[in-house]
């Protein structure tokens, strides 16, 4: 077994911990990152359909959940989307806007990897991957790390090994097991960007399975105009993925379906076509099989020049305002991210330094901070990773 020292040691070679990385090595600390997987940035190769939606122009403290909305306001303020954007161009890497302020790489995730382990390189960063961490021990003022092949040890420790979500890829709450080793709380991890699942009435939905359309989604406060997909176990697509973040077990969420509506748009179509039926309007304006499936629903039949106002008004509503009751979500095997974890009550939200252990910090996805779909997880990795990079 070899034994070596180091400045910092980094838990985790993803997005948030090679940023660390990179950023304590370019001040001169001699830094080791650690990671199980047999290479870093397994979920950044994946991410973004392989093109890696790094980072989102629109980023702001709002667009992010956390127990305290106001941690990441320091973190995203010091090191913004622009800062990664020049990172990526510095580098010569193509990239584009999507949509809704979410940048792609034109070419491959790949090239995102690359940055940072060059960045890693430059700063003399080693990175070692297939490490398996067996403890972690704290003298008191340093860091010891054993591994199936090595003890290291450190002034500085960095927990940036994520949340639980996709275990397949390898995805523990391993970061949550190491925070309460030195005494910081958790709070209770769910799963955040996934599809919900539908039971009971709502079952029949189902049968749509594949039909797309777009919705404003709401849960709670929270309101979002993207797509909306039926699955053959529920409810997906952005919009759904969007509100998962926010639903909570036993909670409704509401769809309008027809966004672009005005409010009494069915007393219009009654007045300009009093033979059309709802079933004919509604197929005008969504997806064939879903205006049948809610046409049903609503039976309200013939002609509409048969049907009172006061009918209409209330269909009307009714399609703004559809109440799905989800019976679950498909979890964290299919979560892009984790609601919840490390509690930034326990952290600096200026160097996410642990207040009550010194030279212990958390970043990334491990910390209480889940940014919304399109990039924004990325920036809070960049960011958490850069603040921690400048004190560890
Ligand atoms: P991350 O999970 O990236 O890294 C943690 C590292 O720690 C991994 O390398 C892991 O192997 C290692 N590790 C875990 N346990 C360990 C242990 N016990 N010992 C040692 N090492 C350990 N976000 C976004 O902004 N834009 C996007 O396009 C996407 N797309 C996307 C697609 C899919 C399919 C998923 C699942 C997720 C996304 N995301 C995303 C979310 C994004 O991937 C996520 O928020 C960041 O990768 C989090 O970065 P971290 O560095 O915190 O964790």
């Amino acid at each position: 077994m070899s034994e070596s020292s180091f400045d910092v040691i980094v838990l985790g070679a993803g997005a948030a911990g090679l940023m660390c990385a990179a950023q304590a090595g370019a001040r001169g600390r001699r830094v080791l990152v650690l990671d199980r997987a047999e290479k870093p940035g397994k979920k950044i190769l994946i991410s973004g359909g392989g093109r890696c939606n790094f980072t989102n122009i629109h980023t702001a403290p709002e667009r992010f959940i956390s127990a305290n909305p106001h941690f990441a306001k320091s973190a995203l303020s010091r090191y913004t989307p622009h800062d990664f954007i020049a990172l990526v161009d510095s580098h010569g890497i193509a990239w584009h806007e999507k949509t809704l302020g979410q940048l792609f790489c034109d070419g491959s995730a790949r090239q995102i990897v690359e940055l940072l382990l060059n960045e890693c390189a430059k700063a003399d960063v080693a990175v070692a991957c297939d490490e398996q961490i067996g403890r972690v021990d704290h003298s008191g003022v340093r860091f010891a790390v054993t591994t199936q092949s090595q003890t290291v040890d450190a002034d500085s420790l960095v927990i940036a090994t994520g949340g639980p979500s996709i275990p397949k890829m390898g995805s523990t709450g391993y970061a949550y097991d190491l925070a309460r080793q030195f005494g910081l709380k958790v709070v209770e991890p769910r799963p955040a960007l996934v599809p919900l699942t539908l039971g009971g009435e709502d079952v029949l939905f189902r049968e749509l399975s594949g039909v797309a359309t777009p919705v404003e989604a709401r849960c709670g406060k929270a309101a979002f105009r993207e797509a909306a997909l039926f699955t053959h176990r529920g409810l997906s697509g952005p919009a759904i993925l969007q509100v998962s973040s926010y639903w909570q077990s036993g909670a409704a969420i509401a769809i309008d379906f027809l966004t672009d509506k005005e409010r009494d748009w069915l007393l219009a179509e009654k007045r300009d076509n009093p033979g059309s039926t709802l079933r004919s309007v509604l197929r005008a304006a969504l997806p064939q099989r879903l205006a049948d499936e809610l046409a049903e629903r609503l039976s309200l039949d013939g002609p509409l020049a048969n049907v009172p106002d006061a009918d209409l008004r209330v269909v009307g509503a009714r399609l703004a305002d559809w109440r799905f009751q989800p019976n679950g979500t498909e979890g964290f095997a299919k979560a892009e991210v984790t609601v919840g974890g490390i509690s930034t009550a326990e952290l600096s939200s200026k160097t996410m330094e642990a207040k009550r252990v010194p030279s212990l910090f958390a970043i990334g996805e491990a910390v209480d901070v889940t940014g919304w779909l399109g990039g924004y997880n990325f920036q809070w990795a960049w960011a958490s990773g850069w603040a921690a990079g400048q004190v560890a």
